[in-house]
């Protein structure tokens, strides 16, 4: 064999080996510096950010032997560094529970059912139709249930009243309190949120901005009601019709597991349970590579996920997805 085409071969392998190597010490800190630029996030001491930097190491380590899986077809999502990757998995798992969903005694008295004479919609993303707001975040609040909440009613207000409207998550969190079973940035649920709106109606985002913290409730301008709100039936053909009919849906699911580093693709998380924790949209579902999804807007910014979304694996039941679904009825 020439020579030079020796070196080549050996060359090449010799990067190929390099690839599959650890990370060095380089790589490591170039998605640090990243991470803390991207994240903003500083620390209280030079220890408090070294023990960081090891859990971020060990995330790190767990994104990469990840996504060697995805790279050989073995996993249907990839894992990425997001604004969790510093936190240990009991770390976030707190973080997430720490903002849980509240359960309401009552149900809504409008249960919505699957009609099974009715045919539903192969596939639908709410985005393509002017249905679906920009991708917020709650940040340090344990708000999700109001990003929930004002996700369906800006849908209904868009579908149903033709006015794109972005709807205040602030106005929720001051003013649909304990009597709503709502506790601002402790938790809430999203049925609470829509009986609040059916007295009082919502601001406009713009009017009565998020603050990140609960403050005393300001009775600013109404810019969209609704008369009720229905709960979903607790099954998969109820939530597929009523996302495919009525537009995007509130929900409630697990997140405690693999949505720490979850970057894109179709989450199969055999971790989550049927606990719900946090309130999310459902803007649609479709099928790829064999696999059913449902699409699902977060409210943890666009740093994180498929531009702040990501799909969930569908007609599992997985991670509660079907326990805490309704929505406004205009
Ligand atoms: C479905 O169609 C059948 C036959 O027409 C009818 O008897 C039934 O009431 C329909 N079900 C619903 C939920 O509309």
């Amino acid at each position: 064999m020439n020579p030079q085409l020796i070196l080549l071969i050996s060359l090449i392998s010799c990067l190929i080996v390099t690839a599959c190597q650890a990370l060095t010490d380089d790589e490591i800190t170039s998605e640090w510096n990243t991470f803390l630029e991207r994240t903003k996030k500083s620390y209280r001491s030079p220890v408090e950010a070294s023990r960081r930097l090891a859990i971020f190491k060990e995330n790190l380590e767990t994104i990469e032997s990840h996504n060697a899986l995805f790279e050989q077809g073995k996993v249907t999502y990839k894992m990425a560094v997001t604004q969790f990757t510093d936190l240990t998995k009991e770390e976030f798992s707190q973080y997430v529970n720490k903002f849980k969903l509240s359960q309401r005694p009552k149900q809504s008295e409008n249960i919505y059912k699957a009609n099974p004479n009715l045919t539903v919609a192969a596939e639908i993303d709410w985005r393509n139709y002017g249905a679906v707001t920009y991708v917020k975040n709650q940040g340090q609040c344990g708000s999700c249930w109001s990003f929930s909440a004002t996700g369906s009613m800006e849908g209904q207000s868009a579908l149903v009243n033709g006015q794109p409207l972005v709807l205040s998550e602030q106005n929720l969190i001051d003013c649909a309190t304990s009597q709503y079973e709502n506790y601002g940035c402790n938790g809430g649920n999203m049925d609470g949120a829509f009986e609040y709106v059916s007295y009082y109606g919502i601001d406009s985002e713009e009017d009565y901005p998020y603050l990140e913290y609960q403050s005393d409730c300001e009775q600013r301008e109404s810019v969209f009601r609704i008369r009720s709100y229905a709960d979903i039936e607790h099954n998969e053909q109820s939530l597929q019709q009523a996302v495919s009919e009525i537009g995007p849906i509130s929900i409630g699911i697990d997140a405690t597991n693999e949505l720490q580093n979850y970057a894109s693709g179709i989450l199969i998380d055999q971790t989550c349970s049927q606990q719900v924790n946090h309130g999310v949209l459902v803007v649609g579902y479709g099928s790829e590579g064999g696999y059913d999804y449902w699409i699902i807007k977060n409210s943890w910014g666009d740093y994180w996920g498929e531009s702040g979304y990501f799909r969930l694996i569908r007609n599992y039941n997985a991670c509660g997805i079907t326990l805490m679904a309704s929505y406004p009825i205009i």
